[in-house]
């Protein structure tokens, strides 16, 4: 077990915790209502799909700054709602959301949820939007989440799917890596894409002991920014390491590659990129029972 600042995290997640309780965090921090407007379509579905009653108790994986969590507390206004994350700066803007809106029943916790020591069977569902693909080890981390979910509890998770399916993705990478390789890591490992493939959902969590898994596909349209220039200032903070390795006239071409596809997806509601992700529901099986999956 490493432990960095206040969190104890698996040596597997060293480099989550670096980068997301470190610079990358404190920027989603600072704009923590660009990523909740650019999934703003998906939330529906994903709070639909966790099929919530009042008092349910839930536990929000890879929380951020906890627009989900909040979302999920009002809809359980006699159940409770904790919010897990890495990143300090994200959790202390997500308890602040909490606070300005009048919410008691969420907290905020930072924990690395592949190893924290929940409390057997404390949670009835357990959702996640784009928050579950960074684990070192995701057997070890959904089997302790299982672990922490009630008899038959449930999943609802949000993850993108393959980086060639999101127009955002691909507008990006095309605009800074300016024809360099992509940067995308193999199939699986820990990164927004982790659970990009069905087939290999199914496999962790069928190991890490869930059945009745599906696996849904979904696109919708996601608002990058107000404006171009809105636009450009977001993807330049949370995509600015590709520009790394250009010179000066390169980092400016890339900007301005960039600046014009914005352009060209300039709409009344933003600038907007298609995408596509899968809603994946699940429940923790029965040890005794067979594990149909029925997908
Ligand atoms: C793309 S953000 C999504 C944030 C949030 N779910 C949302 O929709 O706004 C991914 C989040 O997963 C968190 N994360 C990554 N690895 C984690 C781990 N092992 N345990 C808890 N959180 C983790 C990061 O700190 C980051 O805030």
């Amino acid at each position: 077990m490493v432990i960095t600042s206040a969190v104890e995290v698996h040596p597997s997640n060293t480099e989550q915790l670096r980068a997301w309780d470190g610079e990358e965090g404190a920027f989603w921090a600072a704009h923590a209502g660009y990523f909740d407007r650019a999934v703003a379509r998906y939330q529906p579905p994903l709070l639909e799909a966790a099929e919530l009653s009042p008092g349910d108790r839930v536990l929000d994986i890879g929380c951020g700054t906890g627009g989900t969590a909040r979302d999920v507390a009002r809809r359980v206004p006699a159940g409770s709602v904790v919010g897990v994350d890495l990143s300090s700066a994200m959790l202390d803007a997500a308890r602040r959301a909490a606070t300005r809106e009048g919410l008691t029943n969420v907290l905020f916790l930072q924990a690395d949820a592949q190893v924290h020591r929940f409390g057997a069977g404390s949670f009835d569902v357990a959702v996640s939007r784009t928050g579950c693909t960074f684990f070192g080890d995701p057997v070890a981390a959904f089997a302790n989440i299982g672990a922490a979910l009630a008899p038959a509890g449930r999943l609802a998770l949000l993850v993108w799917q393959a980086p060639s399916r999101n127009e955002w993705f691909q507008q990006i990478v095309g605009a800074f890596l300016a024809g360099r390789p992509v940067p995308v890591p193999p199939p699986g490992s820990p990164g927004p894409f982790a659970f990009a493939e069905p087939d290999h959902v199914r496999t962790v969590l069928r190991a890490a002991g869930f059945g009745e898994i599906r696996v849904r596909p979904l696109t919708e349209p996601e608002e990058f920014g107000r404006d171009v220039d809105d636009a450009v200032a977001f993807v330049l903070g949370v995509a600015g390491w590709m520009l790394e390795g250009l010179d000066e006239d390169g980092r400016a071409h890339a900007v301005e590659t960039f600046r014009r596809a914005a352009e060209a997806h300039a709409t009344e509601d933003g600038v907007v990129f298609g995408s596509a992700t899968w809603l994946i529901t699940a429940r923790r099986a029965d040890p005794g029972a067979s594990s149909a999956d029925g997908s």
